[in-house]
């Protein structure tokens, strides 16, 4: 027998706060906005959208760049979307007022210590790598950068006065319990894909170093299906411009992983491509685009929305579980750029099609009809 009124699921609803922060955010979280609610449409859930104030913007209207009410609309929403934040013309604020340390306060507020950046290759982009073809065709890595701690927080941090003027410091540390958290990330998403995770350090210089390599050892016995290898930052520098395809999960602190990320952005043609997430244990996570605010083509209609495209794919697949939703996505954005259509960053050749970033959303958007 059934009961039809029973049976009648309620519609799948989620909360996102949506962050435009600065320079190009805006636009690209127009585009982004109006094709997740395309996408909600066609898969039979409900997008909650929430705008606050963040960033530079943040400081435009409430004198701070992470006003207390932004975090609090984090803390309930299901999944953060953040655009970009930050312009030069906060640098002279003292570090306290800038949008960067909004940043890193909503990372460590809610305890974000699980920074994912993948970098893969997408097929019709190739010949935008600025690597040749032969050494890109291949790539498919994930940077898993530790987010919270390392030199970005270490205390004691600042600026004194000396007789022989001034000195500034910063400190790099770990516990080992932060070494372990983010290494058993690694190696969990190494077991869904190539088994391999590479962790990249300085132990043959620095002491924190030498404990994240021992933990790291540690955190490996319990994935004995997993080879682990471990190179010194400058080298795996080196190695990314070399020989890219080598790696599969890079594990990584704070620093070096900030670094790194901006050199494996360059092998897919544009950092205007890379999504990431920034996740914890259990709580809302951050979804946003690799690269920064872009103030000196912002406002132009050309900045490439594509990365902040696959960063709301992420958060749907990761955040939401709608998998399907979001590897729909992340097709009808590759079917475009077969097709040849092109933000300006991504031309490298008069054979491609350019288009603003307005324009590329509605080509997306007709694919998700
Ligand atoms: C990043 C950015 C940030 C960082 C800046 C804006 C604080 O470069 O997310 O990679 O250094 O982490
Ligand atoms: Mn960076």
């Amino acid at each position: 027998m059934s009961f039809p009124l029973e049976k009648q699921e309620k519609m799948k609803s989620y909360k996102i706060t949506l962050l435009p922060g600065d320079g190009i955010g805006p636009e690209i979280t127009n585009v982004t906005h109006k094709i997740l609610e395309l996408v909600s449409r066609k898969f039979g859930f409900e997008l909650k959208f929430k705008e606050m104030p963040f960033g530079g913007s943040a400081i435009e209207t409430d004198g701070i760049p992470f006003p207390d009410k932004t975090l609090q609309e984090c803390k309930n929403s299901d999944a953060i979307l953040l655009a970009a934040i930050g312009d030069p013309k906060y640098d002279q604020l003292p570090r306290e007022k800038r949008p960067e340390t909004g940043l890193l306060k909503l990372r460590s507020s809610l305890d974000l210590f699980a920074n994912i950046r993948p970098v893969k290759i997408i097929p019709s982009l190739t010949k935008a790598s600025s690597l040749k073809e032969e050494f890109v065709n291949e790539v498919d890595l994930i940077v898993v950068r530790e987010l919270t701690s390392g030199i970005y927080f270490g205390e004691p941090k600042g600026r004194i006065k000396t007789e022989r003027g001034e000195r500034a410091f910063n400190t790099m540390s770990y516990t080992s319990e932060e070494v372990k958290r983010i290494a058993e990330i690694a190696f969990k998403l190494a077991k869904q894909r190539n088994k391999k995770v590479c962790s990249v350090d300085k132990a043959n210089v620095l002491d924190v170093s030498q404990l994240w390599r021992e933990e790291t050892i540690l955190v490996s016995n319990d994935f004995k299906e997993i080879e682990l290898s471990h190179q010194y930052v400058d080298n795996a520098a080196m190695q990314l411009v070399r020989n890219p395809s080598q790696f599969d999960v890079i594990l990584t602190s704070n620093l070096f992983g900030d670094i790194l990320s901006d050199i494996a952005a360059m092998l897919t043609g544009s950092i205007g491509m890379l999504p990431s997430a920034s996740l914890t244990k259990d709580g809302p996570g951050v979804f946003e685009p690799v690269h920064g605010s872009a103030p000196d083509i912002a406002g132009k209609d050309i900045a490439n929305p594509i990365a902040m495209l696959l960063s709301a794919a992420m958060m749907l697949k990761i955040a939401f579980n709608e998998t399907n939703a979001g590897n729909y996505l992340e097709n009808a954005i590759n079917e475009i750029l077969n097709e040849g259509y092109r933000t300006s960053d991504l031309i490298i050749t008069e054979t491609g099609k350019q288009v603003s970033c307005s324009k590329m959303g509605e080509l997306i958007a007709e694919k998700l009809k």
